[in-house]
């Protein structure tokens, strides 16, 4: 029997491919063994996104050639398609898969291993129309399942290279989904998250005859059996309209938790990073859920230091950010892609501004989502369990609310996956807080 040892870079549809290629590797009979053990063949699936992602990328695919210099490495993903022919020459590097291909890794591999030759399999990424057909099972983590449902981005926001190394928006089929849900909720998921490169571009590229869109896929799978909560991926502002999010707070199983992301609250600077919105549009996104639903969980991206950016224009973000409040923010310091328009602008800004302006953000982002979190107490809320944690020396079981707020109740067995309700009642600590002795499963 042969080994293999995955090991993913980059985002949750990237892991979800990693999760699916590791599936298609048990079903033709490979033994997974963790990534720093020896194997016989190596899978890094790499991301591209910044020239430290590239780095990383380089960097995982010579550690496995490293640990066993007679293992196949197969580089796959982004990276690849970024930087094929770098890959090539690289002596640590045996066989390329690009996006799309992934699907072909065990049949890939079969022929590799007959006569060493055929290593390269990389498309014209740009071209493609099809939505590559990979999909999951079972997942290691028993409560929550990432569901990729799109793929590609027309975007072209300056500063990312996605759209290069991922191609045009394909959108996966209903039909295709629902199934995996449905063998999901059968295999115990109470809690899918729908994700995607660009998600609010699903169904965009569906012909007229079959036109599906994100709000009729979500339709589709809130009316799966078993499954008690559905989530969605990082959303763009424009998407929410008032009829969007009526349709979604009239769905119970729809947990009102959005990631919109923002990445500047400065339209100066929104522009040069080619999004498509303004401040104001934004903040007419919020507002609309705030109308719709009772307490939305807001959350977003910030990136700091963005080429151009002043100590004004960062103020203006600042501003913003406080107006509009949020739940959780991600603050990234703008990281340079070769190959993107962003990089090539000038007033790159100082790593130690960056540094600063990313701090100041990191206080705002504490305060406001203690705030947020405290908000809840004294309030009834349904938690699913997910897993055992140690917190002051003492053991519970720790969950989410439909709003993503993490909450314990003290630790016994068989806890793990049943939804319980409660009133919150205290913060045990920064992050967390704990629902009152009456607690329940429900
Ligand atoms: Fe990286 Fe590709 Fe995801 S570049 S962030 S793995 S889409």
């Amino acid at each position: 029997m042969r080994t293999a040892a995955l090991h993913n870079l980059g985002c949750k549809v990237n892991s979800y491919e990693t999760e699916a290629m590791q599936q298609l590797l048990e079903e033709a009979g490979y033994e997974i063994v963790p990534f720093h053990e020896k194997a016989d063949v190596y899978i890094i699936n790499t991301c591209s996104v910044t020239n430290i992602a590239d780095r990383k990328s380089r960097q995982m695919l010579h550690r496995a050639k490293k640990q066993n210099p007679d293992a196949v490495v197969v580089a796959a993903g982004c990276y690849v398609q970024a930087a094929s022919e770098e890959l090539k020459a690289d002596l640590a590097v045996d066989v390329i898969i690009g996006n799309n291909k992934k699907q072909d890794l065990v049949p890939i591999l079969e022929e590799y291993f007959q006569d060493r030759t055929d290593c390269d399999h990389v498309i014209e990424i740009g071209q493609t129309q099809e939505y590559e057909r990979l999909s999951i099972h079972k997942i290691a983590d028993h409560t929550r399942a990432f569901l990729k449902v799109q793929d590609g981005c027309n975007q072209f926001c300056s500063y990312c290279i996605i759209p290069y190394t991922r191609g045009r928006v394909r959108s996966r089929r209903p039909e295709e989904v629902v199934a995996e849900v449905k063998e999901l909720a059968a295999a115990g998921y109470q809690e899918v998250v729908l994700t995607g490169i660009h998600l609010s571009s699903y169904g965009v590229d569906f012909d007229e005859e079959h036109k599906e869109t994100l709000l009729s896929l979500i339709r589709q799978v809130h009316e799966v059996a078993g499954i008690k909560r559905i989530r969605l991926g990082s959303l763009e502002p424009r998407i929410i309209t008032e009829e969007f999010a009526k349709a979604l707070a009239d769905m119970p199983k729809f947990c009102p938790h959005f990631h919109l992301s923002l990445q500047s609250g400065c339209d100066e600077t929104l522009k040069r990073m080619n999004r498509h919105y303004t401040t104001e549009e934004y903040a007419e996104g919020c507002a609309i859920l705030r109308r719709f639903f009772d307490n939305p969980a807001i959350t977003t991206d910030v990136i700091v230091g963005f080429p151009g950016e002043t100590e004004e224009e960062f103020a203006v973000t600042k501003a913003f950010l406080e107006q509009t409040g949020f739940y959780e923010m991600h603050i990234f310091k703008y990281s340079r892609r070769a190959g993107t328009r962003a990089d090539r602008m000038p007033d790159q800004i100082p790593e130690q501004a960056k540094t600063a302006r990313s701090e100041v953000l990191l206080k705002l982002e504490k305060q406001m989502s203690k705030a947020y979190r405290e908000s809840f107490l004294g309030k009834k809320k349904a938690v699913l369990l997910e897993e055992k944690t140690e917190i002051n020396g003492t053991e519970y079981m720790i969950g989410h609310t439909m709003e993503y707020v993490k909450a314990v109740v003290p630790y016994a067995e068989n806890l793990k996956n049943k939804m319980v309700e409660g009133v919150l009642v205290r913060a045990i600590n920064d992050e967390v807080l704990m629902l009152d002795e009456s607690w329940k499963v429900v």
